[in-house]
């Protein structure tokens, strides 16, 4: 039997981005629910909680949705979960920011737990999306995640670098090296 660190920690690495998802083979209700369930365990500053969840599941909508996406991000999820910060309840907006990323992670890491793959997009037009989804002006589009059955597959892990700790106080002599991402490479090529 495995402990209870290691199905956790396994969890988290399990978090993979997923950008091939299995055409035609539908979200159910049940495992939406427990994705929005995860999302909203999330912690909030002041307890806020200034998110709402848009779920977009018929694939005509998801189409009109991927007009106001980049080309890093034209993938074929099954469900495209738009989360949305409620300005009027968030008096400091990085933190209401901060709150939603929250819960997006929860999403990312309970959806492998249930059989199901996600991809975090911030390649997507605000306005654009925002218009077609009738988010009114003082509520932000804040991210967007897609949502499907994997149709590929990929080894949980950490990208753990030493060179991100500091112990004791930032090391302003240490050589800072470019990260393994590129910038330009926003889509998969960024996570091989
Ligand atoms: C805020 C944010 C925005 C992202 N936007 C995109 C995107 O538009 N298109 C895409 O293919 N991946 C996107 N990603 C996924 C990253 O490319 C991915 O997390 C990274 O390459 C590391 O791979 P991993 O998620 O498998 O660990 C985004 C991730 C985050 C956190």
């Amino acid at each position: 039997m495995r402990s209870s660190e290691e199905l956790i920690l396994n969890a988290i690495y399990a978090r993979r981005s997923i950008r091939k998802f299995i055409q035609g083979k539908p979200v159910e209700r049940n495992k939406l629910e427990t994705l929005l369930r995860a999302a909203m365990a999330a912690p909030s500053a002041c307890n806020i909680q200034p998110w709402d969840f848009i779920i977009i599941e018929d694939e005509e909508s998801i189409r009109a949705l991927q007009d106001g996406i980049d080309q890093y991000a034209k993938y074929n999820p099954t469900v495209i979960i738009v989360i949305c910060g409620n300005n009027e309840f968030i008096p400091w907006k990085d933190y209401g920011v901060v709150d939603c990323a929250c819960a997006m992670e929860n999403i990312m890491i309970a959806a492998p737990a249930i059989g199901l793959g996600t991809v975090c997009i911030g390649g997507f037009d605000r306005r654009k999306v925002k218009e077609q989804l009738a988010i009114p002006e003082d509520i932000e589009a804040v991210g967007m995640l897609y949502v499907g059955y994997p149709d590929e597959e990929k080894q949980p892990r950490t990208k753990y670098i030493e060179e991100a700790v500091h112990w004791g106080k930032y090391d302003g002599k240490r050589t800072r090296k470019p990260r393994p991402g590129n910038i330009l490479e926003f889509g998969p090529e960024a996570s091989l």
